[in-house]
């Protein structure tokens, strides 16, 4: 399909693209049996009929099967992308030329195009909001007040969305139910481990081609994408250290065997860092004095406020780039510190987010999450709310199911017992 074929509005790269984004779109659906099942009930049933749906997330092969499940459910949905470098160019194609749905994603796009697309994803008037980062909703909130009426609810799938839909709530201003995604057992167990910790070294493998075995990899957070992290360099052979601000998670990294100390000690000892805190300034101008010449630095929380890229910028003569999503930046001290993906999540900027297999289960609770509801209009009380658990376990009970993996059952027995008080030693 050509531009002047597509009769919506949209803002992408280059619809040439297409033909590629649609071949990798059908590789990731492989991947992805949980959300297929979806897709195929939704198509049936339209339980999303009529309900005008904006999702901010990043735009990924992974992605367009949520908004083609979305479509198929009968939403009128548009999508914009949740960082500036996240874009799949020839995703966000595929998904005007050929699912027909609205894209306004760009990689690459500056923060005024960013916000722009913000403000196209509120211009749909959106019934429900699809949040990565919950930026679409602290904007509805802050400028748009009067479009809440329109508002049936909204889902958010980070863990720096929660924490910010907490903060709205603790203010008095989330007026309309959430859906907590990210906290799900079928998201943060995978998503947020194994999820982030294989795509945070694979963005840091294609970016650097660096061996891992024998490296000072310094993970600072250990959230479940700081376990993860952590968990996968030390599997690549790296000597890994860990600085946390939360006393329990500091004793957990202990005991799974990694050393722990604060930023100012690792400084030095750190061939690359990892921030994975959802915290700002985590590596900051004395932390970038103490480093070895040539460290490698970059961030796998969502926003690119983990390190301090200002006081670098003013501490260095130079800034050139090495190879792609790549810089170096050349300190009036003579050494050099090697900022990836320019600080954003580096797993999206320089590899591809996730692999689709858990994917699938996030985007599975995102599609539920929001048939939740539409089906639930209305009867939900403002602030958050975790996904049901049964459907929690389902999705869990599919994505066995498409492993080929069968569990035990509860013996009727072993029912009684778990379920009373009185039967003990
Ligand atoms: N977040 C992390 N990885 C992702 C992916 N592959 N698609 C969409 N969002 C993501």
């Amino acid at each position: 399909m050509t531009a002047t074929q597509v009769q919506f509005k949209y803002d992408i790269k280059d619809i040439a693209l297409a033909s590629q984004g649609k071949q990798r779109i059908e590789w990731a659906g492989r991947e992805m049996p949980v959300l297929r099942q979806i897709q195929e009930r939704f198509s049936q049933e339209k339980p999303l009929a009529g309900i005008r749906i904006s999702a901010c997330c990043h735009v990924t092969t992974e992605t367009a099967h949520l908004a083609i499940a979305l479509k198929q459910g009968g939403a009128d949905a548009v999508l914009i992308a949740s960082n500036p470098l996240s874009t799949q160019d020839d995703v966000a194609s595929s998904l005007v030329a050929d699912y027909g749905i609205p894209v306004y994603a760009i990689k690459g796009e500056d923060n005024d195009t960013y916000h722009r697309h913000v403000e196209v994803a509120l211009d749909h008037r959106p019934n429900i909001i699809i949040d990565d980062g919950s930026d679409v909703v602290a904007t509805l909130v802050k400028e748009r007040q009067q479009q809440l009426s329109d508002l049936i609810g909204t889902t958010e799938e980070t863990t720096t969305g929660i924490v910010r839909l907490r903060a709205m709530f603790n203010d008095g201003v989330l007026s309309f139910p959430a859906m907590n995604v990210n906290d799900a057992d079928t998201k943060h167990f995978f998503d947020n481990r194994y999820g982030t910790g294989q795509s945070t070294l694979d963005g840091i493998l294609r970016a650097t081609n660096i061996l891992l075995a024998g490296k000072n990899v310094v993970v600072a957070g250990y959230g479940w994408c700081g376990k993860g992290t952590a968990l996968r360099a030390r599997g690549m052979g790296a000597n890994v250290i860990v600085t946390e601000i939360d006393p329990t998670r500091a004793i957990e990294a202990v005991m799974d065997g990694f050393r722990v100390m604060p930023m100012e000690q690792a400084a030095s000892q750190g061939d690359l860092f990892i921030t994975v805190t959802g915290n700002k300034h985590v590596i900051r101008r004395e932390h970038f004095e103490a480093m070895k010449d040539g460290a490698l630095v970059c961030n796998a929380g969502h926003f690119d406020i983990e390190i301090d890229l200002k006081s670098l910028k003013e501490m260095s003569s130079e800034v050139k780039q090495v190879r792609n999503f790549t810089e170096q930046y050349l300190l009036n001290s003579g050494k050099s510190v090697i900022v990836l993906g320019e600080g954003r999540l580096v797993n999206l900027a320089a590899a591809e987010g996730h692999p689709s297999a858990v994917m699938d289960m996030s985007f599975a609770n995102q599609a539920l999450a929001c048939e939740y509801l539409a089906v639930n209009k209305g009867k939900l009380e403002p602030g958050l709310h975790s996904i049901p658990e049964e459907v929690d376990k389902e999705i869990a009970r599919l994505k066995l199911k498409a492993m080929g993996i069968e569990i035990d059952a509860l013996t009727a027995e072993q029912q009684i017992y778990i379920n009373s008080w009185t039967v003990g030693t």
